[in-house]
């Protein structure tokens, strides 16, 4: 009895958060400048959205709504888009569902020291399996490099990744475990 009490929860948990990708295609023009229509994001400082996963984005944006994720930068966005969770779950419906655009084999060989310890969530290749996890495949090396130096000097936080950071080793370290993964192929493509 017990179970399927937890089994309808799930399921309503599931159907509720689910955003409408169609809704969330037209509240996506405020986002065109940086990421584009489609989440892949040309300039290499904004992160590419495309075929990330749902639950991901959808933590994300509260986390810069709530100042959880407290990114000066992002206050105004966050203050007029985020400020609905309905909104926010249209957003990441709709760049959860897109093509991301690294869909070649890597040109460039590239190997990335250090990176045993980050497979168990993201994967040997960047395509994080469990929702919770981001992918990193394909994603800009650029952001990817900021994002590990904001997890090194605290200012963002994550109580897996800020321990995660102690094993990053240096710039040069970093450099390359953000060229791996950029350089991975997204899974999501067909
Ligand atoms: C002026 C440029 C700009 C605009 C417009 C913008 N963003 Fe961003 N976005 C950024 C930057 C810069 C970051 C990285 C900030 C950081 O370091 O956390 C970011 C990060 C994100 C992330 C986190 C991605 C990740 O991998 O963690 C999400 C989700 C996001 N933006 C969604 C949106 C949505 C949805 C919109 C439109 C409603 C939007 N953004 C509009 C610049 C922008
Ligand atoms: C125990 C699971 C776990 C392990 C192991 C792990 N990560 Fe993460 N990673 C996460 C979670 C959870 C997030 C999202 C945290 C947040 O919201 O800021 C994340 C986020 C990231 C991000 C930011 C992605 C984005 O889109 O903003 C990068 C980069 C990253 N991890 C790199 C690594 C690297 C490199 C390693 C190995 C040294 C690693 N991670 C190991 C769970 C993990």
């Amino acid at each position: 009895m017990k179970k399927f009490v937890i089994i309808g929860l799930l399921i309503f948990n599931t159907v509720h958060a689910a955003g409408d990708a169609i809704a969330g295609k037209d509240k996506a023009i405020h986002c065109i400048s940086c990421h584009n229509i489609d989440g892949n994001s040309i300039i290499p400082i904004y992160p590419k959205l495309a075929g990330q996963h749902e639950m991901y984005l959808i933590k994300v944006m509260k986390a810069y709504r709530d100042k959880i994720r407290d990114v000066p930068s992002m206050y105004t966005i966050a203050k007029k888009y985020f400020n609905n969770d309905n909104d926010i779950e249209d957003l990441a419906a709709h760049f959860a569902a897109q093509k991301p655009d690294s869909c070649i084999e890597p040109t460039i060989e590239v190997t990335a020291n250090k990176i045993e310890s980050c497979t168990i969530c993201h994967q040997p290749d960047g395509n994080s399996v469990l929702p919770f996890f981001p992918k990193l495949a394909g994603q800009h090396k650029e952001y990817l490099i900021k994002a590990m130096q904001n997890y090194k000097n605290g200012s963002r936080r994550d109580p897996q990744m800020s321990q995660m950071a102690l094993l990053f080793g240096d710039d040069s370290n970093i450099e390359n475990i953000a060229t791996y993964f950029a350089n991975q192929k997204s899974n999501t493509c067909e």
